[in-house]
């Protein structure tokens, strides 16, 4: 049987990617897409899911758009530096000929999850307020979903956005802490592992030449993304592979090597968007989530490769 997955995601380049990428995997059941602010505004990222899922035709599968801002902080810097004002590196694509669905990305993540007991995968790749928001609708989320993996969060790498912050976490610390204190079967896919996963610029040419919707795409928004990389880390036309390595764990979860450690998310100060790991248990009662801390990047890479390539 296909697992059954709703991405919840802000596309976003990599975002794209990994979608692309999940549309085109014959285990996976891609049963809706909910957008959140965070690479782009809220109405860009709803935009970008719907050009998402109608590029190759999967124009069925619903989007669900959701929030605009973080439970508690408005967004204070939103990606477009990375992923272009449109989120989709600046290429100013076309309209979507659809529409998202009339409820919100919190009520169709609360619905799909009390239908299908234990049988949906939540797949996170943007801030974690439409996340936290479809909790505090329906606690039970807790019991029925079947896994939450989320791209976000740092135990050992430093940060991305800040010196201590990962951007998906920095962008709504208030949801994230809903989620890592739920007791939620999480699973983490976070710098730690994500910076370890380089696509090299001639990996980007392969997939760019994939002669398919998705390779023509990618072609057009990567450069914006590579040139981030580049002034940011000084890459030279390589990236690092956030969202399409939380794919990957989906997919082959034997990739990653994982840690059980309960994280706390700092929500204040110079740490805002710090996810804690207490190792030693010395912050309080928390149940532990999978951290991923180490991971098989040529076995990550090659996956996403064959479909995108396929
Ligand atoms: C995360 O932040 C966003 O820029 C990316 O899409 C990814 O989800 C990386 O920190
Ligand atoms: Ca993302």
């Amino acid at each position: 049987m296909r697992k059954k997955v709703i991405v919840d995601t802000d596309p976003g380049v990599d975002d794209a990617m990994m979608i692309l990428a999940a549309l085109r995997s014959p285990e996976l059941e891609v049963i809706g897409l909910t957008s959140i602010f965070g690479n782009a505004s809220g109405y860009a990222t709803a935009q970008n899911a719907l050009r998402l899922v109608e590029l190759e035709g999967n124009d069925n599968i619903p989007v669900a758009r959701g929030s605009d801002r973080g439970l508690v902080v408005e967004a204070q810097m939103l990606g477009t530096m990375v992923h272009g004002e449109d989120g989709m590196g600046n290429t100013n694509p076309p309209l979507p000929k659809g529409k998202w669905l009339d409820i919100s990305a919190a009520q169709f993540i609360a619905q799909k999850v009390l239908d299908n007991p234990r049988q949906v995968t939540l797949l996170a790749v943007g801030p974690l307020t439409n996340v936290a928001l479809a909790l505090r609708l329906e606690p039970r989320i807790v019991e029925l979903v079947e896994q939450v993996v989320i791209m976000g969060g740092s135990i050992g790498a430093g940060g991305n956005i800040s010196p201590v912050a990962e951007a998906n976490i920095f962008h709504d610390p208030h949801a994230a802490e809903i989620v890592f204190s739920a007791g939620l079967p999480l699973v983490m896919v976070g710098l730690d592992v994500t910076l370890k996963v380089i696509q090299t610029r001639q990996y980007l040419d392969k997939i760019k030449a994939a002669n398919n919707p998705a390779g023509h795409l990618l072609r057009s928004i990567l450069p914006c993304y590579q040139r981030y990389h580049d002034q940011a880390y000084g890459m030279g036309g390589d990236i690092h592979t956030h969202d399409p390595s939380a794919l990957a764990y989906v997919l082959d979860p034997e990739l990653f090597k994982v840690e059980e450690v309960p994280v706390y998310v700092e929500t204040s100060g110079y740490g805002f968007g710090q996810t804690i790991a207490d190792r030693r248990r010395q912050l309080g009662q928390r149940p532990p989530v999978s951290v991923c801390v180490e991971v098989d990047a040529p076995g990550v890479l090659a996956l996403i490769e064959e479909r995108l390539t396929r």
